[in-house]
């Protein structure tokens, strides 16, 4: 292109530019072709206006040889290359009217879209654990609404549960949500500022509680505290917690909840396990929750879990088998919570009574044949598991 500064300095050039561009914004687009500003370039344009050419070479070349005169020559750019430069030019203003895309491509891009989101997501709503190699007794609890970072969670209480997970080769453990406070909202806070850790080191906590007794836990799900990182910031942490349980032999993220079949020895139990802020719930029978669920939701399981409430309640019931099947042994297990220290306000707004104990409910299972204990308390259930353990129970039960 031989468009310079210098053409900008004669009236010729602006006719010739006015023809081709038109008036509307043309000082933008010359000042884009130049490379200067538009400011510069419309004072140069109002100079040349108001018959200022010869001054303007005067003022940008001392000593120009045709000083003060309008030098023909000098206006002349060659009008091919220029039309090139304007196609070159994005337009400033283009004139679009029609949208560029159909609604094929849209709904195309959207399923494309929707696909990639479901291979990046983990979660399940079904699963199964192999624990197949049991030759023993198992017992599965359930660590239910430990609300790490409250001033009224029972530390000493989960460290012990935690150290029984750890250290008892049969025991395995579920997080059934709620694993930490996420006090996060504004509307509530007192219990943002009440926090002895504040969300970054809860986090912090279950990332490093979630590694060390990764190869003990079965299960994990969301509960409506990790729901509020989700609500107000985008952020599931029950992705961060499964970001470990990869690397698990055993354990599957139930975002929400779900259906998991647990191969014991030779026996398969399905467990239906969910938080349990649900619509299910019955201010009369803290065991309706679970059994509902299993009705409404996923069908009948040998075990079906919920916790939330903090109060905890377990039924051995029968319930009826689908398709005209007889009844078959059912066990509800509804956790307590590890909040259970001083005042705890929710519970008494309710009207309910607080709970003083932390009572993590959880059944044993065995892998010869199939049968199920159920137990309100993690203690009776590990000191039961103790004794298969140590061999005192009379053989082959
Ligand atoms: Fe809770
Ligand atoms: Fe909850």
């Amino acid at each position: 292109m031989n468009l310079t500064r210098e053409h900008l300095y004669y009236p010729e050039f602006w006719d010739y530019a006015r023809q081709t561009l038109g008036n509307q914004e043309i000082n933008v687009r010359i000042a884009k072709m130049l490379g200067l500003t538009r400011f510069a370039v419309r004072s140069i344009h109002a100079r040349v206006g108001r018959g200022e050419c010869a001054d303007l070479r005067r003022d940008a070349y001392p000593g120009h040889p045709d000083l003060g005169a309008v030098n023909d020559s000098g206006s002349r750019i060659d009008e091919d290359e220029f039309q090139e430069e304007l196609r070159e030019l994005e337009p400033l203003f283009p004139d679009k009217k029609r949208a560029a895309v159909s609604w094929e491509e849209i709904a195309e891009r959207a399923a494309a879209e929707s696909d990639a989101r479901d291979r990046i997501d983990p979660t399940q709503q079904f699963g199964t654990i192999d624990l197949s190699s049991a030759t023993k007794p198992v017992g599965i609890f359930l660590m239910s609404d430990i609300h790490f970072g409250s001033p009224q969670c029972d530390y000493r209480t989960f460290l012990k549960h935690a150290y029984w997970l750890k250290t008892i080769p049969n025991l395995y453990g579920i997080f059934q949500g709620d694993v930490a406070e996420w006090a996060i909202s504004q509307r509530q806070l007192d219990a943002v500022l009440g926090q002895v850790f504040g969300p970054q080191n809860q986090a912090q906590f279950v990332k490093a509680l979630v590694e060390d007794l990764l190869q003990k836990l079965l299960a994990v799900c969301m509960g409506n505290h990790e729901g509020r990182l989700e609500i107000f910031g985008g952020f599931d942490a029950g992705l961060y917690m499964y970001d470990a349980f990869i690397r698990s032999k055993h354990g599957i993220y139930l975002k929400d909840g779900g259906s998991m079949k647990i191969r014991v020895g030779q026996q398969e139990y399905s467990w239906l396990m969910m938080h349990g802020d649900s619509r299910f719930g019955s201010m009369y029978n803290q065991n309706h929750k679970a059994g509902q669920l299993a009705r409404m939701s996923f069908g009948r399981h040998d075990i079906a879990s919920t916790g939330h409430t903090h109060s905890f309640s377990i039924q051995y019931t029968e319930s009826p088998a689908q398709d005209g099947n007889p009844p078959r042994p059912e066990v509800l297990l509804q956790a307590g919570s590890y909040k259970t220290r001083f005042h705890e306000k929710y519970p008494h707004r309710l009207g309910f009574a607080k709970s003083p104990h932390v009572a993590m409910p959880g059944v044993i299972l065995f892998p010869d044949t199939k049968r199920m204990i159920p137990f309100g308390f993690v203690e009776d259930l590990v000191w039961c598991l103790e004794g298969y353990n140590k061999k005192s129970i009379v053989k082959g039960k």
